[in-house]
C-alpha cells in the first residue's frame, strides 16, 4: 500500500476514448528517476492536440500505447530530485521542458508518466531553466509548440534573414510561435488564420495576414521561399505554385507524400526541380529550448495563453482544444 508521500494527484487514462476517459485520481504512484533523469514538481502543464489524438486513439498505429498512462508532454515546475549522473540541475531549480517520451516508460507502473500530474520525470537533457519573465502557466505553454516551430523553421526549412515565408494556421499553438520565430530570424511573414485572430497575429509581428475564408493563398500570384503548413490542410502539390524555384514546403502532419517524397527527390533534382517537401516531427531538446528561452527573455517571443483549467478539469480542457477556435495554448494549472 502506498502512503501519502509516495502518491500524487494525476489524470489517468485506462483506455482510448472521448475526454471522459481522463480520470482525476488522488493516489497515483509518484515517478522515480534513473541516473540520467530528474523528477519535477509540476506547477503547470499544457494541452497539445497530440494529447487529444493520443487520448482518442487517432495515433494508435503510430504511437502504440499501453495503459494505464498519464498524458502530457509540456511541463513547467521545480526540480525535486536528480539522478546520480545529472549535472547542471539541482533540487529547487525552476525549469520547463518537453518531457522525453522514452524516459517515461519505465517508472511507477504507468506506461507513460506525463505532465498531467503533480510529479513528472524526464531525461535531464530535455530540461531548460524557466525564463525569468514568464510565470509557470506561461512557461508550460511553450515547449512542444515552440520546439516544433523552431525545428520546422531552423532545422527543416533553414529559414534565413530576408526570406519570405507563409505560415498556414498562424494563430494556433505552433503557428503563434512560428510567426514570432520567423520574425526573429529576419523573415518577411505572411500569416494565414481566421478573421477573428487577425489582430492577434498582427500583434505577433506578421507583416501580412490572410483570412482563409476570404482568400485562398494557393490561388495568389505571390511566391514564398518557405510555406509552413502548420494546420496541414493543403498539400505540396497545391502549394508548388506559390513556392519560389528552390522553395520548401514544411508539413506538420505526415501524409503518404512525406514518406514518398525522399524517394522521388533525386529524380526531380535531375530534371532541375529544386522545390522540396519536408516533414517535422518534434523531438525534445533542452539545448534547443534554451535558444527559444533566450528569444523569450529578449522579448522577441511570447507565449499566447488562451485559457487555464485546474488539473481536475483536464477533460473540459480537452473538449475546448478539440472544439477548435482557440488562439494559442490551453494550460492546466497543477500546483
Ligand atoms: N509534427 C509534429 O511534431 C507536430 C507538433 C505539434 C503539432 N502538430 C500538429 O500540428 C497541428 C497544429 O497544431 P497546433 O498545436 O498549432 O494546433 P491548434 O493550437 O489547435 O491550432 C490550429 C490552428 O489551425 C487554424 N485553422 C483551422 N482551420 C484552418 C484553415 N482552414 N486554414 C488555416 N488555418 C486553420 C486555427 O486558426 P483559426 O482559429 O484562426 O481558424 C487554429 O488556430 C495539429 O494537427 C497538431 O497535431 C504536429
Amino acid at each position: 500500500m502506498l502512503t501519502g508521500s509516495h502518491t500524487m494527484k494525476a489524470v489517468v487514462m485506462r483506455g482510448y476514448g472521448a475526454p471522459n476517459v481522463l480520470e482525476y485520481v488522488q493516489d497515483a504512484p509518484r515517478p522515480q528517476c534513473a541516473a540520467n533523469q530528474v523528477v519535477i514538481a509540476v506547477e503547470a502543464a499544457s494541452v497539445n492536440p497530440l494529447d487529444c489524438k493520443t487520448r482518442s486513439g487517432e495515433l494508435r498505429l503510430m504511437l502504440r500505447r499501453r495503459f494505464p498512462l498519464v498524458l502530457g508532454n509540456d511541463v513547467s515546475g521545480r526540480v525535486v530530485k536528480v539522478g546520480a549522473d545529472v549535472e547542471g540541475f539541482a533540487p529547487g531549480d525552476e525549469v520547463f521542458c518537453m518531457l522525453d517520451a522514452n524516459a517515461r516508460r519505465a517508472c511507477n507502473g504507468f506506461a507513460m508518466s506525463g505532465s498531467y500530474a503533480e510529479y513528472a520525470v524526464t531525461r535531464a537533457d530535455t530540461l531548460c531553466r524557466k525564463p525569468q519573465n514568464l510565470s509557470h502557466v506561461e512557461a508550460a505553454a511553450v515547449p512542444l509548440a515552440a520546439l516544433t516551430a523552431h525545428q520546422a523553421l531552423v532545422d527543416r526549412a533553414k529559414l534565413r534573414e530576408g526570406q519570405r515565408i507563409l505560415i498556414n494556421g498562424a494563430s494556433g499553438g505552433v503557428g503563434s510561435f512560428a510567426v514570432q520565430i520567423a520574425k526573429a530570424l529576419g523573415a518577411h511573414v505572411t500569416a494565414v488564420c481566421s478573421a477573428r485572430n487577425v489582430e492577434l497575429v498582427e500583434g505577433l509581428g506578421a507583416d501580412r495576414v490572410i483570412d482563409y475564408r476570404e482568400t485562398d493563398f494557393c490561388e495568389e500570384s505571390r511566391q514564398y521561399d518557405v510555406v509552413y503548413d502548420v494546420v496541414s490542410n493543403r498539400s505540396f502539390g497545391e502549394c508548388c505554385g506559390v513556392l519560389g524555384p528552390a522553395g520548401v514546403y514544411v508539413q506538420n502532419v505526415a501524409t503518404l507524400s512525406s514518406f514518398a517524397f525522399p524517394l522521388v527527390r533525386p529524380a526531380a533534382k535531375l530534371f532541375g526541380r529544386e522545390k522540396r517537401l519536408e516533414h517535422v516531427w518534434v523531438t525534445p531538446s533542452g539545448e534547443e529550448l534554451a535558444k527559444v528561452a533566450r528569444l523569450i527573455e529578449a522579448g522577441a517571443v511570447r507565449p499566447v495563453v488562451e485559457s487555464v483549467y485546474p488539473l481536475d478539469r483536464a477533460a473540459q480542457a480537452h473538449e475546448a482544444v478539440e472544439s477548435g477556435g482557440a488562439a494559442g495554448k490551453t494550460v492546466l494549472r497543477v500546483a
